[in-house]
């Protein structure tokens, strides 16, 4: 199988019995963490906004891959904290727990600092940032009660390097990186005070993919491509599948050590 090839069924157990909400999960990269989370054996819990025909599309795509895969889909916006709120419970209704969250979801709204507005800084932050914070809180308390779950934030490469236009985007992904390592030290603490563990422990990490083929980029002008795949020492932009085969190898139960990490999937951008 290539790298460009989306897995379409069973390849391994690493998930097996485990639910994951993955929010942006029905286009791009949180699809592609979707598929390879059902590959692992994960039921599956897919956020969105307002797209419902990609929801839809993606839902028939879905369940006709994985039919043995528990699938849902929730709609609602996460730079409000009540649909946050909301989406985790109805998660934990549907499918009866809550292993894994992957906070994916987010969006761009490019401007130079000098042009950039209120409205423009605040939408990312609230989206990007503050999103990743209540669902995580909300899930948190769900997974310290078993002693148990993985957290993984989508963060970006931008976050780490800064980007020209980006300053709202690049201040919430590395604003992921800070909520990250504080939850990731909350929750071993936490675990640790309770003595409620069933020896897998909760982790939270970070991914910060560099430029990857999914409609986010659509809206980059083709020249301007060009010039951002001559800075990637690979050469060429990342695959979705790339991000998501990191994803789900820290979901996995047997990633329980690794935590408060950032794994960069940049093609060596960052070095
Ligand atoms: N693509 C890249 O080059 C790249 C590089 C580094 C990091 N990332 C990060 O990777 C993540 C996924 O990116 P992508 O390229 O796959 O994005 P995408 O193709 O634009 O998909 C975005 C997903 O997020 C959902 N979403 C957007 N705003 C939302 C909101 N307010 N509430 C709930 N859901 C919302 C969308 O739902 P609808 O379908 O309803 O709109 C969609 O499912 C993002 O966090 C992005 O910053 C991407």
């Amino acid at each position: 199988m290539t790298v460009t090839q989306e897995r379409t069924s069973r390849t391994g157990d690493k998930l097996s019995g485990r639910v994951a909400f993955v929010t942006g999960g029905t286009r791009g990269i949180g699809a592609a963490i979707c598929r390879s989370m059902a590959a692992q054996g994960a039921d599956v819990a897919a956020g969105y906004s307002g797209n419902d025909e990609a929801a839809e599309r993606f839902r028939k795509q879905f369940c006709g891959d994985f039919p043995d895969q528990g699938f849902s889909v929730h709609k609602g916006d996460i730079a409000n904290a009540d649909d946050c709120r909301r989406t985790i419970a109805e998660v934990i209704e549907k499918h009866g727990r809550l292993d894994v969250l992957v906070n994916n979801a987010g969006i761009t709204v490019d401007r130079t600092v000098l042009k950039m507005t209120d409205d423009d800084w605040r939408r990312v932050i609230d989206v990007n940032l503050s999103g990743a914070f209540y669902l995580s809180q909300a899930a948190l308390k769900h997974m310290l009660e078993r002693g148990s779950g993985r957290i993984v934030m989508i963060s970006s490469v931008i976050g780490e390097m800064g980007g020209i236009g980006q300053s709202n985007y690049a201040s919430a992904k590395a604003g992921l990186l800070g909520l990250t390592k504080t939850l990731a030290r909350e929750a071993a603490m936490q675990v640790q005070r309770s003595g409620k563990t069933d020896g897998l422990g909760i982790t939270v990490n970070a991914v910060t993919p560099g430029y990857t083929a999914t409609e986010m980029l659509g809206t980059v002008p083709d020249k301007v491509l060009e010039g951002l795949k001559a800075k990637i020492p690979i050469g060429r932009l990342g695959e979705p599948e790339e991000v998501a085969r990191v994803v789900h190898f820290l979901a996995a139960d047997a990633s329980g050590y690794i935590t408060g990490q950032v794994w960069g999937v940049n093609g060596g951008m960052d070095m």
